[in-house]
């Protein structure tokens, strides 16, 4: 199966995932989603994205809008943890992008992936009662953002890949 797994990435959490699902597709060829040029050549298009604001980052938002009527699967890293309602309603949003643009999607991946440090360095300087200052639950969150995406995360990527690969 001929595939595409384009990918955007600001801080290459996200580009390094897209290494390890490659890993899971013999006939796969990954390409900066900036670079993409005919995605109709490809009988699936994996898309990788980083979380901005709870929904696909603006890079991925515009490729994505671009796709029509195509087997489609996702991946993408967040700050937050993989099990937190948060990503469940990153998954509801990026769901919607791509079934509201009549494609089929036949899998997902997401994992945690390190924080900019320059975000983090913006939200420390916060004022106590703000949404995003630090408290212990988010200094402890950012933490351990930071040791993701690790060896662990490759290897259910490439697994969580190949194993949809195997059902189509
Ligand atoms: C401007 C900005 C906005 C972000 N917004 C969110 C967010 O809404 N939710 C979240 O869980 N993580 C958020 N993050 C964290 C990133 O999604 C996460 O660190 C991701 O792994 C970055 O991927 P990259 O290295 O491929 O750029 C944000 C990061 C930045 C820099």
């Amino acid at each position: 199966m001929k595939t595409l797994i384009a990918y955007s990435s600001k801080t290459g959490n996200t580009r390094k995932v897209g290494e390890a699902v490659l890993k899971a597709f013999p006939q796969g060829e990954i390409v900066d989603i900036s670079d993409v040029t005919a995605v109709n050549d490809y009988d699936l298009v994996v898309v990788g994205t980083w979380i901005d604001k709870g929904t696909a980052d603006t890079k991925a938002l515009r490729f994505i809008d671009t796709i029509e009527g195509k087997r489609v699967a996702y991946f993408f890293t967040l700050g937050a943890y993989p099990d937190s309602k948060h990503a469940e309603d990153c998954i509801t949003a990026i769901d919607k992008l791509f079934t509201d643009k009549g494609n089929e999607i036949v899998g997902r991946f997401h994992c945690q992936g390190a924080i900019d440090p320059k975000l983090i360095a913006w939200m420390s300087e916060l004022p106590e009662k703000h949404p995003h200052s630090p408290n212990p639950e988010r200094l402890k969150r950012w933490e351990d953002a930071s040791k993701h995406p690790n060896e662990e995360d490759f290897d259910n990527a490439c697994n969580t890949f190949t194993e949809i690969l195997a059902g189509l």
